[in-house]
């Protein structure tokens, strides 16, 4: 499976803030916003991973995160030249796809919890199948919304309903097989202009090959597109981190227990960041910590 993490748009909730920076690069807590997703990716096993953002924030994450060999994955960049939705992102990462199965995950989503890490291990290669989760909120007006019937079945999809017919959310985390790019050429803009991801749920969920998972009550979910939940996402990262537990996002980490980079190169990665906590943390999980 093939992984693309999208960071564009012009983060407008997030003036003046993002005037002159990309969103996805500001931190969480103690990382780059990015990292979070990567990290997400990373744990579902995927090792080749598209970055799609705008012309003017693309070399930000090349400069990052350059081509992933020192985090044992392939790291790819495109731009999306305007936000046109989120479900451009297969129209330009068509050729990158090609005919494998793709995950998508949006650059400004953070998630934790071991249920939900346990999930991502599991998810492996798709055929003729999408899958996305659910996540209850107290604003449902705010994202992607699924409906179940009494047997626990999704029945519908809206995207940002005014009259929202349950409070689960679908976060911006998709799996699909690889007729998610034809399917994406067939999408015409919503009234807002945009390819819509649930449009393509939508898809989906017409030939019964729509998937949704409810995440539990103890896994998070933060789409950290506006101050407030910036804000909470840091918090939680902060307050999870000192309580000892494993760091959230921590791509080196992660990289490291996947096997993907050995001890040595864990070090190096370490010591490039030896001055703050996250690299002390780095030396931590090493024999020489
Ligand atoms: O976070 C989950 C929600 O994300 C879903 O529940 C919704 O169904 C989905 O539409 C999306 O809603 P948002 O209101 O959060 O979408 P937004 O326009 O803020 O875009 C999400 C991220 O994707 C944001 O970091 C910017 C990036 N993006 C967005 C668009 C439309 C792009 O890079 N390019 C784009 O064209």
């Amino acid at each position: 499976m093939k992984g693309i993490i999208l960071a564009g748009g012009k983060g407008t909730r997030l003036y003046p803030i993002t005037k002159v920076l990309s969103k996805q690069i500001l931190p969480v807590y103690d990382k780059p916003m990015i990292y979070y997703s990567l990290s997400v990716l990373m744990l579902a096993g995927i090792k080749d991973i598209l970055i799609i953002s705008s012309e003017r924030d693309i070399s930000f994450y090349e400069a990052l995160l350059g081509n992933g060999v020192q985090y044992g994955v392939n790291i790819q960049y495109s731009i999306q030249k305007e936000p046109r939705g989120i479900a451009e992102a297969f129209i330009i990462g068509r050729s990158f796809i090609a005919n494998s199965s793709v995950a998508l995950i949006l650059g400004d989503n953070v998630f934790y919890g071991d249920a939900f890490y346990k999930i991502l291990g599991n998810i492996g290669e798709l055929e003729s199948q999408a899958i996305v989760f659910a996540y209850y909120v107290y604003d449902p007006s705010n994202y992607g919304i699924v409906e179940f019937n009494r047997q626990g079945e999704a029945i519908s999809v809206e995207e940002k309903p005014v009259c929202p017919k349950s409070n689960y959310a679908i976060p911006g985390l998709y799996f699909y097989d690889s007729s998610v790019v034809d399917k994406a050429q067939q999408l015409k803009p919503s009234n807002r202009g945009e390819l819509e991801i649930t449009d393509i749920n939508k898809m989906y969920l017409y030939n019964k090959q729509l998937k949704v998972l409810p995440l539990d009550s103890k896994t998070k979910w933060y789409d950290t597109g506006t101050c407030k939940s910036l804000h909470e996402a840091s918090s939680f990262v902060r307050k999870t981190q000192r309580k000892g537990k494993a760091y959230v996002g921590c791509i080196e980490e992660v990289a490291f227990r996947k096997g993907y980079i050995s001890e040595e190169q864990l070090l190096s990665l370490a010591r490039s960041n030896i001055k703050s906590d996250y690299g002390r943390y780095l030396i931590g999980l090493t024999t020489k910590g």
